[in-house]
This record gives structure tokens, C-alpha cells and sequence, in this order.
């Protein structure tokens, strides 16, 4: 491994196995971006320290922007053998600016580093993260005022419940995931980016020198807690995501057809010729063990740490850059597959003439006729148990169960449309 920031005590080489075992470039070298920008700051402190004259600083700042934008551009290429990306950076500077970068990490220490790229690098990418929450509400919006009207069955336990509407369906994952955004919204704002902690203890550089000094230096390079946060609230956006993947799964199976799936988001089999399967929203829903084991890793890995830094925490950056990378992958996917979906009406309609889905509201309807509701429920249950289709019996019939059902009223509240408006209870926004 070549030029280690801390060769000086060491006179044996570290063992390959321990090299290959401990570095970290191979993952870290996506927080290369937030390293010279942290690298930036870091200079202006020192020459406000007088530890760099303004020359100085111009050479270093020159050669971390020069770096910063073959980051930005795509033409920085990694050299795989350095022991982590700071090391690299540090590498590179040399190359350029020549001697003057070895005064970069006066004051400085790794451990402060890497927090500080760690935290940017969870800023940078919720704010991407909440752009693709906007474009799937959106899609969630469009798909609900096309839908407009559309009523479908919907289900408890998995049994027939009552009809809802489309829109209201839609809706509940639609508030699901602005909770969802609300939450990395917040897990973002609660980051504190700070410098000058040093390795533990804080540098002999006066905190004024600082635009953001840290508040407790042991507090800043020991904890790992904003990524547990944004960790917890990915999972829990994979959650919503594995659920509204099932659903549409199950809505696309021939036993709903509620749904036709477009075939760009489907892939086929190798022996079935017939086979169109939803293997993009199985992967949505599959990933979320991933999303949850990130989580479980790092609580894992966190639990019982001593203060303050320790190499354990090099440990939070995969799952941290792998739940990032899948939950933005799956917004993606959801946005441009949900508005290629097609309503299958005649099967949705098709389920709407079960009749027991109305059950509640013919129960409702006797409670407005003054029964008591134990009463009006066991009187509904009797009539559903008769396995007689309701709106085909007399009024002689009907009022056998109760002397306020006839034909006329089954027939009103027998109405997928009907039971939907006669629900009055829940502020429905405006579409
Ligand atoms: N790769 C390390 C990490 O991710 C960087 C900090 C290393 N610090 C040290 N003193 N070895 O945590």
C-alpha cells in the first residue's frame, strides 16, 4: 500500500492480509466528492489559523478544486491499492501542488474526516432522495385523477370488505410516503456538519477559526447515530414500497386481473413461453430484507462500542451507500412503471357484484331505521347466510328480516358508487 498517513512508527510492513482486510477505498471512494470539499473547508481554517499563508492556500485550494471537478466531470480514476479514500485524496494533492500538501491534515485527523464526508454524503443524497418521493407522488396524483370515480373491492384479511375507491387507495400510499420523505427530510436536518474535532480531543486551533466548530469533539467522531436515522427511514420506505409492489403484484395475477402490468417491467421465463412476470416489483418487495438488515447491521455494529472512534464504525458506510442506492433505484422504478398500468374495469367491476361487501352498509341502514347496531348486524348476518342473491328477493322476502328492508332499498345500497359517497367520515383532500 503506498504513502499511509502513519508510517512513521512502523518499521515492519502491515501483513497483506491485514492491508487487504482493513482498507476501505473499495467502497469509501464514493464519498471522494465530500472529501475535498471538506478538504476546502479545512484550508480556509488554517490559513484563518495562520497555518497556511494565502499562496499556500491558493496552491492547495487550486489543486482540491482540480480534483473536486475531475470528481464532478466522471474522468477521476481510482487507484484501488491506497488504504481509503483520504489517503488518496491526500495522494493526489501531493502529485499536484507538491510539497505545500503536506501541510493539508495539520489539525486534522480521519476519524473527524470521515464523519464530516459521511454526514454530506447523507445530505447529498436526501435531498436526491426527496426529489424522486415528489415524482412518485406526483405519478400517485396523475394515476388517481385518471382514475377518478373508480371504485374497486376492497379487502381485509385478504377476505372482501367493503367497496373503496381507487383514489383512496392510491391516497394511502401517497400519505405513506410523504411520511416516508418527511422522516429522511428530518434525519437530514438533524445532521450537524462540523470540523475541528480532530482525533478525539480537538486541535489547538481556536473554534472561532471555524464556520462550524463541533460542540463536543469526543460526541462528533464517536457516533454514527444520523446514520442509524437515515438508515431506520429507508427501511421504513421499503416497507411501504414491498407492500404497494405486492399489491399490484397480486392485482396482476389471473386470479384478480385487476391489472395489466406493461411489459417493459416484466421479464419472461426460459421454459414457459407464456410467462409475462413482475420480477421488478418482486425485487422491490425482496430488497426490503436488505433495507432491514443495513439497519440491523449497524445497531449491531454500534451496540456497546467504547468511546470514542473505532475502526468498527468503517463498517456503516456499505449498507449506508447500498440502502441509499435501492430505495432511489425503486422510486425510479415506481415512477415509471405506475403510469403505464392499465385498470382491467370489467374484473374490478366483476368483483363489485358481491354482494356481501355491501353487508355493512345494509347494516348501516338499519341503524338510521333506529336498530340497535348488534341487532342490525346479527339481522344483515342472517340475510347474507340465506346464500340468496339479495337484490333478487321480494320485499316480502326482505321483510321477513326486517320490516324496513324492501326492494327498493337493497337496490339503492347494493351500489359500489352509492356505498363509497355514503362515506362521510374522513376528510378526503381535493385532487
Ligand atoms: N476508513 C475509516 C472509516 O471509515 C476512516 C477513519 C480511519 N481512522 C483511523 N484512525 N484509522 O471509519
Amino acid at each position: 500500500m503506498k504513502n499511509k498517513l502513519w508510517g512513521g512508527r512502523f518499521s515492519k510492513k502491515t501483513n497483506p492480509l491485514v492491508e487487504e482486510f482493513t482498507k476501505s477505498i473499495q467502497f469509501d471512494k464514493k464519498l471522494a466528492e465530500y472529501d475535498c470539499m471538506g478538504s476546502l473547508a479545512h484550508i480556509n481554517v488554517l490559513k484563518k489559523a495562520k497555518l497556511l499563508s494565502a499562496e499556500e492556500h491558493k496552491e492547495l485550494e487550486s489543486g482540491l478544486e482540480g480534483i473536486l471537478s475531475s470528481i464532478r466531470k466522471g474522468s477521476f480514476k481510482i487507484d484501488d491499492s491506497f488504504e481509503d479514500i483520504h489517503s488518496y485524496v491526500q495522494h493526489l494533492l501531493e502529485k499536484k501542488a507538491g510539497k505545500v500538501a503536506l501541510k493539508l491534515h495539520t489539525c486534522r485527523s480521519r476519524n473527524d474526516q470521515v464523519v464530516f464526508d459521511t454526514k454530506m454524503y447523507c445530505v447529498k443524497n436526501a435531498a436526491y432522495t426527496l426529489n424522486l418521493f415528489s415524482d412518485l407522488g406526483k405519478v400517485l396524483d396523475k394515476l388517481a385523477k385518471n382514475n377518478a370515480g373508480q371504485v374497486i373491492a376492497g379487502y381485509t384479511h385478504m377476505q372482501h370488505a367493503m367497496p373503496i375507491s381507487l383514489q383512496d387507495y392510491l391516497g394511502a400510499y401517497s400519505e405513506m410516503l410523504k411520511r416516508d420523505s418527511n422522516r429522511i427530510d428530518n434525519a437530514s436536518k438533524g445532521i450537524s456538519l462540523t470540523l475541528g474535532s480532530g482525533a478525539i480531543a480537538g486541535t489547538f486551533i481556536d473554534a472561532e477559526k471555524y464556520s462550524s466548530p463541533a460542540v463536543n469533539s469526543i460526541d462528533t467522531v464517536s457516533d454514527r447515530d444520523f446514520v442509524i436515522e437515515i438508515l431506520s427511514a429507508l427501511a421504513i420506505t421499503g416497507m411501504h414500497l414491498s407492500r404497494l409492489a405486492e399489491d399490484l403484484i397480486l392485482w396482476s395475477t389471473k386470479e384478480f386481473d385487476f391489472i395489466d402490468i406493461d411489459e417493459a417491467f416484466c421479464t419472461g421465463s426460459s421454459l414457459m413461453p407464456q410467462k409475462k412476470n413482475p420480477d421488478a416489483l418482486e425485487l422491490i418487495r425482496g430488497n426490503t430484507g436488505k433495507l432491514y438488515g443495513n439497519l440491523m447491521s449497524v445497531l449491531v455494529m454500534m451496540k456497546g462500542l467504547p468511546l470514542s472512534y473505532n475502526r468498527d464504525m468503517q463498517l456503516d458506510k456499505e449498507p449506508l451507500f447500498e440502502s441509499f442506492e435501492i430505495i432511489q433505484k425503486e422510486l425510479k422504478i415506481m415512477v415509471a412503471l405506475l403510469p403505464e398500468i392499465k385498470f382491467n374495469k370489467k374484473n374490478i367491476a366483476r368483483q363489485l357484484e358481491d354482494e356481501s361487501l355491501y353487508a355493512t352498509d345494509l347494516a348501516d341502514y338499519l341503524v338510521q331505521n333506529k336498530v340497535v347496531f348488534k341487532d342490525a348486524h346479527a339481522i344483515i348476518g342472517r340475510l347474507v347466510k340465506t346464500g340468496k342473491e339479495i337484490k333478487k328477493m321480494s320485499s316480502a322476502e326482505l321483510k321477513k328480516f326486517h320490516p324496513a328492508l324492501n326492494s327498493k332499498v337493497v337496490n339503492k345500497i347494493i351500489d359500489p358508487k352509492q356505498s363509497v359517497a355514503s362515506k362521510k367520515s374522513v376528510k378526503r383532500k381535493k385532487r
